[in-house]
């Protein structure tokens, strides 16, 4: 290879966090040509839908619980109950995708724990994107309520009517609303950290979406 062209190579490779080029502002960056691995184009429209979609159910099942009954309220329901399912759908596609479109590489200055923490953290978000809809589908059953889905048809009874256990399934569902909010704070405030104080390349791998 000529000299010329190695150092050229040498100059795009992006640079680790304190080195001179991120301590002047330029940040660690791939300049342009050297993108960083992104995830797939339909991992990352996925990723934001499920997103807004989960950061908007979480407040609106609190208020919607705790708000007196009427109109408004079963509204809420309905909207609720049928987001939340498409939490459940779009859940169950981005795994199936993910089979078979495996994640990038995160870079390599990021280290072993962290690796580590973020597919924990990751794999419990999935677990509990699945738990919550079957918790709140079981739990309206057993309640003796229907599940409508955007005032087009109702979700299949999987469950009889049992209040005992409806009281049980929303307890649930509840515990699991608030661990699934804290984990969505623990692993946004990761990303945004790898973003804005490490200045490297782990948020630039799932946006833009
Ligand atoms: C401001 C909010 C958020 C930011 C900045 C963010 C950022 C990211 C980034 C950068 C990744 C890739 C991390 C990596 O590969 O190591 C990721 C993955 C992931 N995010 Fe988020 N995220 C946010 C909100 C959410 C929410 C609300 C959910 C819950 C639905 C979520 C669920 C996931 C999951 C499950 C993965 C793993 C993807 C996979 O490998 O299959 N994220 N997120
Ligand atoms: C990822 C999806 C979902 C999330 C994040 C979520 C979150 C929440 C949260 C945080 C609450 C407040 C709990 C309380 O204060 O007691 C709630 C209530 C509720 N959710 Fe969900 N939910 C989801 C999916 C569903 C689905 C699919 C259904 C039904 C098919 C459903 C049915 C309900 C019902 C009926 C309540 C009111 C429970 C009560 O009155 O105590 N949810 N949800």
């Amino acid at each position: 290879m000529a000299r010329t062209e190695k150092t050229r190579i040498e100059k795009a490779r992006p640079q680790r966090p304190g080195t001179a080029g991120a301590r002047a502002g330029k940040g660690p960056h791939p300049p342009p040509g050297a993108e960083p691995a992104r995830y797939a184009r339909p991992a990352r429209l996925l990723h934001w839908v499920m997103a807004v979609f989960v950061v908007g159910l979480i407040p609106a099942g609190l208020i919607m619980a705790n708000m007196d009954s009427g109109p408004l309220q079963d509204r809420l329901f309905v909207l609720h109950e049928s987001f939340g399912a498409l939490v459940l759908v779009l859940a169950l596609v981005r795994l199936g995708y993910r089979l078979r479109h495996p994640p990038p590489p995160l870079p390599p200055e990021v280290p072993a724990w962290q690796r580590r923490a973020a597919g924990a953290v990751h794999a419990l978000i999935y677990a509990a994107l699945i738990a919550m809809p079957l918790t709140g589908w079981a739990g309206t059953h057993a309640f003796g309520a229907p599940v409508t889905i955007f005032w087009l048809f109702d979700l299949p009874a999987f469950i009889g009517k049992d209040e005992a256990l409806a009281g049980r399934l929303f307890s649930l569902h509840l515990a699991l609303g608030l661990a699934l909010g804290g984990l969505v704070v623990l692993h946004a405030g990761a990303a945004l950290g790898h973003r804005f104080l490490r200045r490297d390349t782990v948020l630039a791998r799932m946006w833009p979406p």
